[in-house]
């Protein structure tokens, strides 16, 4: 299936471009402006004592600058970055080579940390609390533990499943932020920066246009920002203008609020297949032949803020906000039945 353009995942797409937009400073990171406060007074702290940051848990929808965060973090406590993922560590000693390889106060980036197996997950325990590795050395009753010192390090975990982590790997943070969707306000002012950056000139309505379909995530905004101006480039002598934003938007197939083909979809699925619901999250999946995961990681939390979607005991259901914005009618027996299932 070709990429969707609105996919709050990273794509090959995204190239090195993605990189070149991303802020390296506090001072160019535009909105969460509650996490970003709590992390500048928890780096000047650590910055005075002289001591590691405490280790950072940053959870949220993918696309929302996790990873950046955590550069960014680095840049300023003035430390090297290892970045790395849950599931690119298979086994203890992947992890136990990694941690040796530390150097005092250096920041250890592990994202999709929920998918860290449970082996691997029990060598940062001890490495987290006490900076150290144990090692068993032999097999059998013979077998005895080892004690290495680490350095001290900061490690930051970064998930979109909070509720993915284990208690006892969530007890060992000492800071826990959540990122949100960012507000069509903070976005825009992100893709006037980045439109800034790649050199291409865009009206004030131009942005705005751009800005109200990225579903409240840089890395959408970003990529639609890419597509617009290859349009202005070749249909409007390389001005973003609102009138080019739209045509671009209709040529990808993007609504007025963001959403394409696949979000419309599990929404009239639900909407035309399951009377608006409740039905569970794996039979919408089936019916659309799309992963459980990817429903729940990357077009589920959107819609949830949107209000198209609810989530119930028994399953999803789709909202009036969901009726009203496809043009469908709500029957006003679904109000009456899903009332108390919101209880
Ligand atoms: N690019 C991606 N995320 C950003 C942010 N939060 N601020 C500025 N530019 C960004």
């Amino acid at each position: 299936m070709a990429e969707r353009i609105v996919s709050a995942k990273p794509q090959a797409q995204d190239g090195a471009l993605d990189t070149s937009l991303r802020p390296k400073s506090m001072r160019d990171y535009i909105g969460q402006d509650k996490v970003k406060g709590n992390l500048e007074i928890a780096i000047a702290a650590s910055k005075k004592r002289s001591e590691a940051l405490d280790h950072i848990l940053l959870y949220g929808p993918p696309g929302l600058g996790k990873t950046t965060l955590a550069n960014i973090v680095a840049v300023e406590m003035g430390v090297n970055i290892k970045i790395t993922s849950g599931p690119a560590i298979e086994r203890p000693g992947d992890l136990a080579a990694i941690l040796t390889n530390l150097k005092k106060d250096d920041i250890l980036f592990i994202d999709e940390v929920h998918r860290l197996n449970k082996t691997v997950e029990e060598v940062l325990y001890p490495a987290m609390e006490d900076f150290a590795l144990d090692i068993i050395i032999g097999k059998g009753p013979g077998a005895r533990s080892l004690r290495l010192k680490l350095p001290h390090f900061t490690f930051i975990g970064a998930t979109t499943r909070y509720a993915m982590i284990s208690a006892p790997l969530r007890n060992r943070f000492g800071a826990v932020y959540r990122l949100d969707f960012y507000s069509v306000e903070n976005i825009k002012e992100i893709v006037r920066r980045s439109a800034q950056i790649l050199g291409v000139e865009a009206e004030e309505a131009g942005l705005e246009e751009i800005a109200r379909r990225a579903r409240g995530t840089p890395r959408v905004a970003n990529r639609l920002l890419k597509r617009v101006r290859d349009y202005a480039e070749v249909m409007a002598e390389g001005r973003i203008t609102e009138a080019v934003a739209r045509e671009t938007m209709v040529r990808l197939e993007v609504d007025s609020l963001g959403l394409d083909e696949i979000d419309h979809r599990v929404l009239r699925t639900i909407i035309e297949k399951y009377d608006g619901g409740p039905v569970g999250l794996d039979t919408v999946a089936a019916s659309i032949s799309e992963e459980s995961d990817t429903i729940q990681d990357v077009y589920e939390p959107y819609l949830l803020q949107l209000g198209f979607l609810g989530r119930t005991s028994r399953g999803r259901v789709a909202t009036r906000g969901a009726y009203q914005h496809l043009g469908l009618a709500y029957p006003e027996k679904a109000a009456s039945e899903q009332g108390s299932l919101f209880n």
